[in-house]
């Protein structure tokens, strides 16, 4: 098993965070297809300026991807879950998540952080592959070690190349139409937190662009572009 063509890997102990780590190299002119693998990170950024527990044994990666001008940077999120989905599709019933995580049984089981720096973007996978990080069993679940973080970052990058060529030649629709086919809570309830508050409603499709869309029980829809979904009662997954 080797990396797509182009492909490079910088497999490094220890970083404060691949993402971080991608983006100097981007400053310093790294092409695309650089992937930044690292044992264990000291800083891991998540989503909404959480942070990311990152110790030994889990996946930490981070794909660097320089997408013509005008793509949708935002859209690669929903590549790499896609990827991400096509890796483990083999040994886990998953599901995605909006607008950017994995679910087994609920429970999160990886992440996906982009970030954008010029015409670069990191691509920042954290895989749960060998353990759930302490403190958040309630919310997360891992795979078990079945399989070590650099095989799992190799099918990775292969699924990753494969999904970020259809989109650049096929637009957001095939990718849009993978990630419905597995996502969570489609046709629920859901709750949104956004910038502006709590929206509720229907969880009905996604836009062009990979909006949520939220359907009322009058009919009215509300398109969120960013935010933390919650469904159900208890607010779970
Ligand atoms: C989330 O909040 O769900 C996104 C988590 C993304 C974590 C990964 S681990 C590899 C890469 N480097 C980082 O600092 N974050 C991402």
């Amino acid at each position: 098993m080797r990396l797509p063509d182009g492909y490079r890997l910088v497999s490094l102990h220890r970083i404060d965070s691949t993402n971080a780590e991608a983006l100097r190299r981007a400053a310093e002119g790294a092409p695309h297809g650089t992937v930044v693998l690292a044992a264990e990170q000291t800083a891991g950024r998540g989503r909404r300026g959480r942070s990311w527990l990152s110790a030994p044994g889990n996946l930490y990666m981070t794909v660097l991807v320089r997408p013509p001008e005008g793509c949708a940077t935002a859209q690669l999120s929903f590549v790499a879950a896609v990827a991400l989905g096509e890796t483990m599709d083999r040994e886990t019933d998953f599901r995605f998540k909006w607008p950017n995580d994995l679910l087994v049984g609920g429970r999160k089981i990886a992440g996906i952080l982009i970030e954008a720096d010029g015409d670069a973007a990191a691509v920042g996978i954290g895989v749960n592959a060998a353990r759930t990080p302490e403190g958040v069993s309630d919310t997360a679940a891992d795979l078990g070690g079945r399989e070590d973080a650099a095989t799992l970052c190799v099918r990775i990058c292969g699924s990753f190349d494969r999904w970020y060529r259809r989109w650049l030649a096929e637009g957001f629709g095939p990718v849009r139409d993978a990630w419905l086919a597995r996502a969570a809570g489609l046709g629920e309830i859901a709750a949104v937190q956004t910038a502006r508050g709590t929206v509720s409603g229907r969880f009905d499709r996604l836009t062009a662009e990979g909006a949520l869309v939220l359907v009322d029980p009058s009919g009215g829809e509300t398109e969120i572009a960013a935010g933390e979904v919650f469904f159900g009662r208890r607010g779970c997954c």
